[in-house]
């Protein structure tokens, strides 16, 4: 431990050389550290406690309920209505805001989360995560709350990160100065930074989609999946697709190796033709962390940082990762446009 940061350490360090820091944001990242902690345990001991397995109940989402997802999704509320320091939560699990209990102290941050990413890979011992997402309010402290303080674009975000329940727990984060990796020490509770300044591959290998879904995509992806399957594409090889199904898996995969990750439209309702993945909780925080490593992240035609959410739980389709294969992409699509 002699040469070794921890995370607590990292923040505290980072927080001197912001003018006017107050200590607020380093009490809100203690509880979302905690609560990761607390959140890890009970992801290693899934198998041999009660907490594989569904709730019985349909989330806002139209999904089965995972016990974990509950688990989660109760840890972080509970914790991080304790910082002290904020003033609402949202959560994909709940359907609106969450107020902070009247009894409790608030500050001025709002935080955005994915209590448990990859619920469809919990019972089968396969990596999962935990995605947040952090604002400040725009209005003025002493007044109400408006729903434009919490539906900000992704570009006002002042950090964004995970946490990965994978071979080992980490944290990966960034408050706009790089992004950095921590590494869940177990024997003392700890995590320690063990990748500085991540920066990823300006061009990858791999592709990462869910292709069982070819045949309900638009013309462009198809195309963009064509290229990168192709002897003629840029690398002058294939990638090799990769494809975990827990989005925070995935992403960390090529954030460190290189590639892209898409989900994109998917046309088999017409009435619903955006993707999957949930614009607050999901595409703006790893959106905000490939940029901040260097890589881009569009919904096809435009930076998902700059799209105006209009409601909570909003969806885009996403294309994120290496700049070069992200730039493939997008020129694939203004083509079309
Ligand atoms: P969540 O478990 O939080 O609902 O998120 C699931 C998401 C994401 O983790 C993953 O990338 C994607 O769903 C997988 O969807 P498909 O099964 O449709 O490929
Ligand atoms: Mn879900
Ligand atoms: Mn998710
Ligand atoms: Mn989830």
């Amino acid at each position: 431990m002699s040469q070794q940061v921890t995370v607590t350490e990292h923040i505290l360090l980072h927080q001197k050389m912001i003018p006017g820091a107050t200590g607020q944001f380093t009490r809100l990242f203690n509880e979302l550290v905690l609560s990761a902690k607390i959140i890890a345990r009970a992801v290693n001991k899934a198998g041999l406690v009660d907490v594989l397995g569904f709730t019985g109940d349909i989330n806002v989402q139209g999904e089965e309920v995972k016990k974990l997802d509950e688990y989660a999704n109760r840890i972080l509320i509970h914790r991080l209505s304790r910082s002290g320091v904020l003033c609402a939560m949202a959560s994909e699990e709940n359907a609106d805001i969450i107020e902070v209990p009247e009894n409790f102290p608030r500050g001025d941050y709002i935080i955005i989360f994915d209590p448990l990413d990859g619920s469809s890979n919990i019972d089968v011992n396969v990596n999962i995560g935990t995605i947040f997402s952090i604002f400040k309010r725009r209005s003025n402290s002493d007044a109400a709350l408006l729903s434009s303080d919490v539906l900000q674009k992704g570009s006002e975000q002042v950090a964004a990160g995970y946490i990965l329940y994978g071979s080992s727990t980490m944290l990966i984060f960034s408050t706009g100065d790089g992004v950095h990796g921590f590494t869940l020490d177990p024997s003392v509770g700890e995590f320690i930074l063990s990748h500085p300044n991540i920066r990823i591959p300006e061009q990858g290998k791999i592709y990462s989609v869910n292709e069982g879904y070819e045949r309900y995509w638009d013309r462009d992806t198809k195309k963009a999946l064509s290229y990168f399957k192709s002897p003629k594409n840029a690398l002058r090889k294939p990638y090799s697709g990769r494809y975990i199904g827990s989005l925070v898996a995935d992403f960390h995969r090529n954030l460190l190796y290189g590639g892209i990750f898409m989900y994109p439209a998917d046309l088999r309702d017409p009435k619903k033709p955006w993707g999957k993945l949930r614009l607050t909780c999901e595409c703006n925080p790893m959106a905000f962390i490939v940029e901040k490593a260097g890589g881009l992240a569009i919904d096809g035609l435009k930076r998902i940082l700059d799209i105006e959410p209009e409601h909570l739980h909003q969806r885009a389709p996403f294309f994120c990762g290496s700049a070069k294969d992200v730039q493939v992409v997008q020129e694939i699509f203004e083509a079309e446009a």
